[in-house]
């Protein structure tokens, strides 16, 4: 059962939820899920949208742009630490998301691409706008931070000069699944 919401109650939710970490799910042949930290909630073109920031070599990318559409699952309440290491840490082109993090997948109302039972907010999301950021219009101590040059992989989280995309994808429909 699902119980329709007004997004913009949960803002807070969905702001406090993406410190600790909410999901982005793709179902382009198959379910994937993937941690988000960055997001929005807001209104562009005069539709209720939530952007999601989605670096280039992540195989959610290539999910997305097949798909064109996305849910964002948001726990009310911690977040699984399961959860939070499969689909955080592991990558869908050679894990299993939903048998390895135990995700109970809910069926969607308007778009092809489920919720989770487990983290029961749930937008459902039609892309309606791509662009590829360039990082070098960043403000240059956080391109030096998050974009950079020539560092070691082993050592830096962020040792990955791969931009990423910004997809602002309208809001369709918010329920909390019980
Ligand atoms: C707390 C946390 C926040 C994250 N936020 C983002 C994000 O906003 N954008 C992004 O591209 N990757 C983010 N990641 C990384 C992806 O979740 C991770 O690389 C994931 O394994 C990608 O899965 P995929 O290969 O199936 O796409 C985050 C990871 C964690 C642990």
């Amino acid at each position: 059962m699902k119980e329709k919401i007004n997004v913009t109650d949960y803002a807070q939710t969905i702001a406090e939820g993406l410190k600790k970490g909410i999901l982005l799910n793709t179902n382009a042949g198959q379910f994937d899920s993937m941690v988000i930290g960055w997001g929005a909630l807001g209104v562009c073109w005069g539709l209720p949208t939530f952007t999601a920031y989605v670096r280039e070599g992540r195989y959610t990318k290539s999910r997305l742009d097949e798909s064109g559409e996305f849910t964002v699952s948001v726990p009310l309440g911690d977040a699984d630490p399961v959860i939070f290491r499969v689909c955080g840490m592991k990558s869908g082109r050679d894990t299993d998301k939903v048998k390895e993090a135990n995700l109970t997948l809910e069926d969607p109302e308007v778009i092809n691409t489920p919720g989770i039972k487990e983290y029961p907010l749930t937008l459902e999301c039609k892309v309606i706008y791509v662009q590829t950021q360039d990082p070098m219009l960043l403000q240059k101590d956080l391109q030096e931070k998050i974009y950079p040059q020539d560092v070691d992989r082993e050592t830096n989280a962020f040792a990955n000069k791969d931009p990423h995309t910004m997809y602002i994808g309208q809001i369709v429909d918010a329920y909390i699944i019980k």
